[in-house]
């Protein structure tokens, strides 16, 4: 197997090179990344040297480029998790996430389809990596199954809803072999500090308010990052070809929540008095069009393929604050330059 991983030095993209790299040594796992600011290959500097490991720097929205490589390297399978992936990001600058998520992923299906309509083609799957925001937003009651209706509201949502779509559109016209998996919220070390529980480990060590959007009521089905990747493993080499999996921990916590139990668990950590944390939680205007809850339905998954998480969200969370207490070189290089501009410019505009 020779399989291209797109956005491999971005968050969940580097835990999914990793396990492929270390579990299958057969396989060979080419990277291919344009190291946006939420790329970084100091994610993968434990891999990085391994015989069956390369990287590829490149732009999925440069259709040439990708045509070239896919031609050239013949690659068996793609995995697709390039993507731009913060809703308040798209919120300021949606044709981006246009260009990236629909424009970038409607390149990769031309160039796979190419692969496998050639002759004597050994092209086998073309996986998409998506989320569950392309449902929408629950009340109080229900969860999204593979078979709720499409209703995104943030231009990054509605981007993904539509890069899916082309998905399937490929599997349905042109035969092209797809899966898709949609999942819920992921958290885990190498996570960039501007998604809310790396951002708020960051503010905490540095007292720092802690931004909470509204009321902190919403609602948010968190996975570890690690979960996911073993996730896409088995839906990979397992799911019959055209199928949708949903992913998801079954773990949904207010924002509220979820920031008071970080806060807690690092006023131990730090040797702060109890309590002490739980002071820098600052209340901000609410994220517009703001989706009050997401809650995952992963029954499928966990029926045809066996596949459940393996941590318990406190077991999860204290892995990563660990992991950014003891990687202060890695969240120094990135959140200097210009995400911290970014961060001070929409942090003052509140
Ligand atoms: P991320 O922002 O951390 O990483 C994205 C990676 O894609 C980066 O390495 C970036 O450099 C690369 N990239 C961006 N634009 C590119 C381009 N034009 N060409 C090539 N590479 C490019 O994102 P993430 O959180 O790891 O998410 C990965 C995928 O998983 C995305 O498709 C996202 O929609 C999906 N997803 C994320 C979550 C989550 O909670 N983070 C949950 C479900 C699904
Ligand atoms: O559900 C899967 C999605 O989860 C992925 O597809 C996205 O790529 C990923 O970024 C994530 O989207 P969210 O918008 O849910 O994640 P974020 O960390 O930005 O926000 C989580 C919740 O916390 C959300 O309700 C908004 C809130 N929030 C976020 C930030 C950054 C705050 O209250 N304050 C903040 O400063």
């Amino acid at each position: 197997m020779k399989i291209l991983i797109t956005g491999g030095a971005g968050f969940i993209g580097s835990h999914v090179v990793r396990l492929f790299v270390n579990k299958y040594p057969n396989y060979t796992i080419h990277n291919l990344d344009k190291l946006t600011y939420a790329g970084n290959l100091a994610n993968l500097s434990d891999i990085e040297k391994k015989p069956n490991y390369a990287f590829v720097k490149g732009d999925i929205v440069d259709a040439g480029f990708i045509n070239e490589l896919l031609n050239r390297e013949k690659y068996n399978a793609v995995i697709h998790l390039a993507a731009e992936s913060h809703v308040d990001r798209s919120i300021t600058n949606p044709l981006e996430f246009v260009m990236t998520n629909v424009i970038g992923t409607v390149n990769l299906l031309n160039a796979a389809k190419t692969l496998y309509k050639a002759a004597n083609s050994s092209f086998t799957k073309f996986y998409h990596v998506s989320t569950d925001e392309v449902y929408g937003a629950l009340g109080d009651e229900g969860m999204f199954t593979e078979s709720t209706s499409y209703d995104p509201h943030s231009p990054y949502s509605a981007s993904k809803a539509s890069s899916d779509h082309f998905v399937r559109a490929y599997h349905d016209t042109y035969g092209l072999p797809v899966v898709i998996s949609n999942c819920s919220n992921n958290y885990g070390p190498n996570h960039f500090p501007e998604k809310l529980i790396p951002l708020c480990i960051n503010n905490i060590k540095h007292n720092r308010p802690l931004p909470i959007y509204g009321k902190g009521e919403n609602v948010r089905d968190w996975l570890f990052v690690e979960d996911h990747a073993t996730a896409i493993d088995k839906i990979f080499h397992k799911a019959k070809l055209g199928s949708t999996y949903n992913i998801g921990g079954h773990n949904e916590w207010t924002n509220i929540d979820v920031i008071r139990l970080l806060c807690d668990m690092m006023d131990s950590k730090l040797g702060r008095p109890a309590g002490t944390n739980q002071k820098l939680i600052t209340f901000v205007k609410d994220r517009a069009g703001h989706d009050l809850r997401y809650a995952i339905d992963a029954t499928k998954l966990k029926n045809d393929l066996g596949w459940v998480p393996s941590v318990t969200f406190e077991q999860g969370l204290e892995r990563t604050v660990d992991w950014y207490l003891n990687n202060e070189e890695w969240l120094n290089n990135v959140t200097s330059g210009n995400y911290s501009n970014y961060y001070n410019e929409q942090y003052v505009k509140r």
